[in-house]
């Protein structure tokens, strides 16, 4: 049994009932045994599907639960190597702060491949690389296809402006830009977005503008959608986040907030959804954690599998760079709208209800969401 988990042992023995009471009780699934198997994987190398499902679902539920709690109560976690990836760290080691007041640079850092290109932090990590372009180029299809022209957007992020620069060929009536890192906003500047006759670029950090952080200060300078229609951030057909070093947390505040920015029942939100990405389990898992997230809010989610040449991808300058096996898996691109109710039961089951000052409407019936702003 050495190397074992006892949630491993408990799948060797093929013990449905140890199993749940393992995941009923917050068991880790993301440590590995000495094979490197996590219990899920375990199960599914022993063909035991229904004991595979048992730990998906209870990881999904516990790892929705987790970032639930108030920041005070989140667990510290330990720093077991055989865990095969954490989430739970995050909200101790993720610094949006530090990476906003820290240089970035925009450069080729593969020169042997000419036309790479990427947005590298202080640490030597690509922010936003040209390999992604293929995810970005298919978000943004996903999005916009077959929502005519004249829409409205709202994209968090600049990075490269890859997805901005595909938004712009659907013909957007207005385009709202939240891009706070000073260097990407020259970046932006020296690139001609500043002239564009339907962008307006809104300089710092979405919580500025957007939710229970924003100041109303700072409302104030907001300026008109281009062509001078609407007040204030106004609403969206489309709108896109993708930002950098807020981690799981960051998406989660982001969700409480985005359904008011949504323009109605045809409006479409996407995500990059990086969490866990390189396992596919756990990017697996954290898909249907904020599948669960957004359904809170009353936002439906569909997931739309991308595949990329791994041998193209790369994430790091470091030497821990993932290896193809890490990468070999597709991304999933997911296409949210408003849902049309959320069941008191949803909410209820969850044991959440966000603090009034987070979320100030009651997300029940979610024409009241829109009427009522
Ligand atoms: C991964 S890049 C976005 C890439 C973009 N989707 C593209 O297609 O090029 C993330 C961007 O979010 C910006 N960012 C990070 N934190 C932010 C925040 N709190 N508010 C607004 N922008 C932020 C970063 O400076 C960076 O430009």
């Amino acid at each position: 049994m050495e190397g074992l988990t006892p949630l491993h042992v408990a799948v060797e023995r093929r013990s449905e009932k140890h199993v749940r009471w393992y995941m009923d009780h917050d068991a880790p699934w993301e440590m590995q045994d000495n094979g490197s198997l996590t219990p899920g994987e375990l199960a599914l190398a022993l063909g035991l599907r229904r004991i595979f499902n048992i730990i998906f679902e209870g990881a999904v539920r516990n790892e929705y639960r987790f970032w639930n709690l108030p920041l005070t109560e989140m667990p510290w976690p330990d720093e077991n190597p055989y865990r095969r990836a954490s989430m739970r760290q995050q909200p101790f080691s993720i610094r949006n702060g530090d990476y906003l007041n820290a240089p970035v640079t925009y450069r080729n850092p593969r020169p042997e491949i000419p036309g790479d290109f990427a947005m590298i932090d202080d640490q030597g990590n690509g922010v936003m690389m040209e390999w992604e372009r293929p995810l970005m180029k298919e978000s943004a299809r996903l999005l916009c296809e077959g929502m005519g022209e004249g829409k409205s957007i709202l994209n968090i992020g600049f990075g490269l402006g890859i997805i901005d620069s595909y938004f712009q060929t659907y013909s957007p009536a207005n385009h709202t830009i939240i891009e706070a890192h000073p260097q990407c906003l020259k970046y932006m500047r020296k690139n001609g977005w500043y002239d564009k006759p339907n962008v307006r670029i809104l300089e710092g950090r979405w919580q500025d503008f957007i939710g229970p952080m924003f100041s109303p200060k700072k409302v104030k300078r907001i300026p008109d959608q281009p062509g001078g229609g609407g007040k204030g951030l106004g609403r969206f057909d489309i709108i896109y986040f993708d930002t950098y070093q807020e981690g799981y947390l960051g998406h989660v505040h982001f969700l409480r907030v985005a359904a008011r920015l949504m323009s109605g029942p045809s409006a479409r939100l996407s995500f990059f959804h990086g969490h866990l990405c390189k396992w596919k389990l756990g990017k697996e898992i954290y898909a249907e954690v904020a599948r669960w997230h957004a359904l809170d809010v009353g936002i439906n989610s569909e997931y739309h599998d991308f595949s990329i040449d791994p041998d193209k991808e790369w994430t790091s300058f470091n030497p821990n760079k993932p290896s193809r096996e890490q990468l070999d898996h597709p991304w999933k691109i997911p296409i949210c709208a408003l849902a049309p109710t959320v069941q008191r039961s949803v909410r209820r089951a969850s044991g959440w209800a966000a603090p009034i000052n987070e979320v100030p409407y009651e997300v029940l019936d979610i024409r009241k969401v829109w009427d009522s702003i």
